[in-house]
C-alpha cells in the first residue's frame, strides 16, 4: 500500500501511466464508471477548496465509488485537540483511501504514517499539492502534445506557492525542460527546491522580475495568486498582492502556441479578458483534474488490493535530536510528534525536518 505525499513519489513511467489511463477515461468514460464500486474516499479539508474537494469527490463517483468527509477544520475533532495520526486511524476504519489538506506543512505524511489505508496530500501549507501537479501535466500534454523540451514561466508566488513546488519537481524530470522565474523579491523560490532540485540537476533556469521581459520565450505561463492566508505580515501582502497582473496586451507578446495555465482560484492577476484567448487553458485544466484524480485514484486502491501492508519508512541518515523552526510546520503545535530530520546533502552537512523539509 502507497500513499502520496510529494510528486517525487512518482515515478516518470508512473506519470505517464497515469497520463495514459487519465485519456484512456476521457475517451472511454463507460468503461471506468463501476471501476470503484463499494469503495469510499474520505476527503478530509482542514483548508477551503472549491476544486480540489469538489473534483476528487467527482473522481470517486464517476467510478462508482462513494465519498464522505468534511470540508472545514471546525466541524472535525481537530478542533478539540485531537491529533493527525489519531484522525488517520479513525478514518482508516472508514474509508479505503483519504485526501487530506492542511494547512500545517507535513500534516499529510504524518497521516499515512499512521492510516491503514493510502492518504494523497491535497495541498499542505505551503509545501507540498501533487494531485495539482498531475492535473497540471495532463493539462500540458492535451495542450502542447508533450512534456519535454518547454520553457515554463512560473508567475506570482513561489515561495507559498505549493503547486508551483510540486511542478518543479516533477517538470524537472523531463528533458529539455527549463523554467523561467518570475517573482517579486519577497516571493521568490524556496531554497529547498533550488538547491535540491534545480541545482542538483542542473536544470537551467533565469530569475526575471518582468512578466512583459518574460513572454516572447514561453511554451506554458503558469500564473499563481499571491495568497494572502500564508502571510504573517499583511502590509507584505497588500504590498505585493498587484505585482503582476496578465492581460490582453501581454498576451499579444507571447507565442502562437503556448497555453496559459493557473491552479485557480485567481484573484486579479488573469484578466477575464484573457479567458476567450485559445491559449488560456486554466478552465480545462480544472476538468483535467478530476480525471487524473480518477487515475490516481484507481491506481492506489489496486495497489492496496494487492499489498495492503503500509510501506516502510526510510531510515536512512535520520536524526533525532534537531529541532524544527518552521512555525508552519505540524511540528510546531503536536507536541507529541517527534522531531526527525534526515541528512539530505552529506557535503554540505544539510539536514531537512521529515514532515516539512525545511533545513535544521
Ligand atoms: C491552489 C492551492 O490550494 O494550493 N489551488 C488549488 O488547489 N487548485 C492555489 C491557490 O489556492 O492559490
Amino acid at each position: 500500500m502507497r500513499s502520496v505525499i510529494s510528486i517525487l513519489d512518482l515515478s516518470t513511467e508512473e506519470l505517464d501511466k497515469l497520463i495514459a489511463t487519465a485519456k484512456d477515461i476521457i475517451a472511454n468514460p463507460v468503461k471506468y464508471q463501476d471501476k470503484c464500486a463499494h469503495k469510499k474516499l474520505a476527503t478530509l479539508f482542514f483548508e477551503p477548496s472549491t476544486r480540489t474537494r469538489l473534483s476528487f469527490e467527482a473522481a470517486m463517483m464517476e467510478l462508482g465509488g462513494q465519498v464522505l468527509g468534511f470540508s472545514q477544520a471546525s466541524s472535525s475533532s481537530a478542533s478539540k485537540g485531537e491529533s493527525m495520526a489519531d484522525t488517520a486511524k479513525i478514518v482508516s476504519c472508514y474509508a479505503d483511501i483519504m485526501a487530506i489538506r492542511h494547512p500545517r506543512e507535513g500534516a499529510p505524511f504524518v497521516a499515512s504514517r499512521n492510516a491503514t489505508v493510502p492518504v494523497i496530500n491535497a495541498g499542505d501549507g505551503g509545501h507540498n499539492h501533487p494531485t495539482q501537479t498531475l492535473a497540471d501535466l495532463l493539462t500540458i500534454s492535451r495542450e502542447l502534445g508533450r512534456l519535454d523540451n518547454l520553457t515554463i514561466g512560473l508567475c506570482g508566488d513561489l515561495k507559498y506557492g505549493r503547486t508551483v513546488h510540486s511542478l518543479i519537481e516533477a517538470m524537472s524530470r523531463y528533458p529539455g525542460v527549463k523554467f523561467v522565474l518570475i517573482a517579486p523579491e519577497e516571493l521568490k523560490l524556496p531554497s529547498y527546491i533550488r538547491y535540491n532540485v534545480l541545482e542538483k540537476l542542473g536544470i537551467p533556469y533565469e530569475e526575471i522580475s518582468s512578466l512583459e521581459e518574460a513572454m516572447p520565450q514561453l511554451d506554458v505561463l503558469y500564473m499563481t495568486r499571491i495568497q494572502q492566508e500564508r502571510f504573517e505580515d499583511l502590509s507584505v501582502y497588500e504590498r505585493l498582492k498587484d505585482s503582476y497582473v496578465l492581460n490582453p496586451e501581454k498576451m499579444a507578446l507571447a507565442k502562437e502556441k503556448m497555453c496559459v495555465l493557473h491552479p485557480l482560484p485567481r484573484v486579479n492577476e488573469i484578466s477575464v479578458k484573457v479567458d476567450d484567448d485559445p491559449r488560456a487553458a486554466y478552465f480545462r485544466q480544472a476538468l483535467n483534474a478530476k480525471y487524473m484524480r480518477m487515475a490516481l485514484i484507481l491506481m492506489l486502491l489496486e495497489e492496496a488490493e494487492r499489498n495492503p501492508q503500509r510501506e516502510e519508512l526510510d531510515e536512512t541518515d535520520l536524526v533525532y535530536d534537531l529541532h524544527c523552526n518552521n512555525p508552519k510546520c505540524i511540528s510546531a503545535v503536536e507536541q507529541e510528534l517527534p522531531q526527525v530530520f534526515r541528512l539530505t546533502d552529506k557535503e554540505a552537512g544539510i539536514h531537512r525536518c521529515i514532515y516539512c523539509e525545511q533545513k535544521a
